[in-house]
């Protein structure tokens, strides 16, 4: 059985009954603004936690002109939770540049968008097809899967020449009536029917076109390649206070926390001697950890541990990436995932008493 193109018409009509309700999509027509945050959000966040944020974010930052002409830190900190905060940085750089070259305007055009700082293809074909309405897919991992089910494509998704395949066949049967809602519905379908484990067939309705279910290898497709292995490294990190202040370190504006604040942190290969370079930058023995938390990112694990430690000198505080946060700056800087989660467990714990 080869899919007919009326699957497209059952998924709109699937859409039209069943589509999610999300803040991004409450305003008609849909605004472009709306639907490029929206995107960098969900990027690599779940739905459900992109919600709250997304509302805060439109609050804050109603439009691309306030948006541009925000501090970095401010977005950063509006930005706190979501991790991977070059997204972030991104969507400022890009609100700048759209306010100089565009009159304030979300371009249109996949290409231009493409140019724009952190858009990439996908981004680009969401954002022209769902607030323009041009006949682009927004080629994702939901997409991939559903193609991959719907046609029985073995080729690996993830290698250049399945995407290339998905993509060819997204742009043979996409809707020039209704493009944007037909990635939206294929997104909602990968979401809540079409899943990777374990698909829900029997309430898909596509499943009398579905190649997959045909056959009976919707659990085996779609086919991808091993994930790269993740690197582990220890952190011994120091907990110093001083008046009720906290000392963090700025982290250098490239690499994996790009410009957010850390507690001084010593990465090493092995836990002894990321204990002896944070005891050696303390100019003292370490005392017994306060803390310890394994913290993982997309490529690399952090097995971390916080020891208090009192300074004596201003080895720390002569350099200008180095402050002393009271309570209100680390509730205002723009802190790194793990030392956001050490300031929310300290506070949780028993460990109260080390902030006197
Ligand atoms: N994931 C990414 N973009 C989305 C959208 N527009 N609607 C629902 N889920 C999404």
């Amino acid at each position: 059985m080869t899919p007919q193109n009326n699957w497209v018409s059952l998924l709109l009509d699937w859409f039209d009954r069943s589509k999610r309700e999300l803040p991004w999509r409450e305003v008609k027509p849909r605004n472009p603004y709306h639907v490029w945050v929206s995107e960098i959000m969900l990027q690599q966040t779940r739905t459900e936690t992109v919600k709250e944020y997304f509302i805060r974010w439109m609050q804050q930052f109603p439009t691309v002109e306030k948006l541009a002409s925000s501090e970095e830190e401010t977005v950063l900190r509006a930005w706190q939770g979501l991790g991977y905060y070059s997204r972030a940085r991104n969507l400022l750089k890009a609100a700048r540049e759209i306010m100089i070259h565009e009159q304030g305007k979300v371009p249109s055009d996949p290409e231009v968008l493409r140019k724009l700082p952190g858009i990439g293809e996908y981004t680009a074909g969401a954002i022209a097809s769902m607030a323009y309405g041009v006949p682009v897919p927004a080629v994702d991992g939901n997409l991939l899967r559903v193609l991959a089910r719907l046609y029985a494509v073995r080729d690996d998704v993830l290698s250049t020449s399945g995407k290339k395949k998905i993509g060819t066949l997204a742009e043979s049967v996409i809707p020039s009536a209704r493009p944007g809602d037909f990635n939206e519905a294929m997104m909602d379908l990968g979401a809540d029917i079409c899943i990777p484990k374990k698909p829900r067939c029997e309430k898909c309705p596509l499943m009398g076109c579905c190649q997959a279910y045909a056959k009976g290898m919707t659990e085996e497709l779609p086919v991808r390649r091993r994930r790269q292995t993740q690197k582990v490294y220890y952190a011994a990190c120091l907990f110093a206070r001083q008046e009720g202040r906290v000392l963090l370190h700025r982290c250098p504006a490239k690499g994996l926390l790009a410009s957010l604040w850390e507690l001084p942190t010593f990465l090493a290969v092995s836990e002894e001697e990321s204990r002896a370079l944070a005891a050696e930058a303390a100019g003292a023995p370490l005392e017994n950890p306060v803390w310890s938390h394994k913290h993982v990112f997309t490529h690399v694990i952090w097995y971390m541990t916080a020891y208090p430690v009192v300074l004596r000198d201003k080895q720390f505080e002569e350099r200008g990436d180095y402050c002393w946060a009271a309570p209100e700056d680390y509730r205002r800087l723009p802190l790194c995932g793990p030392c956001e989660r050490f300031f929310k467990d300290i506070r949780n714990g028993t460990e109260t008493e080390l902030f006197r």
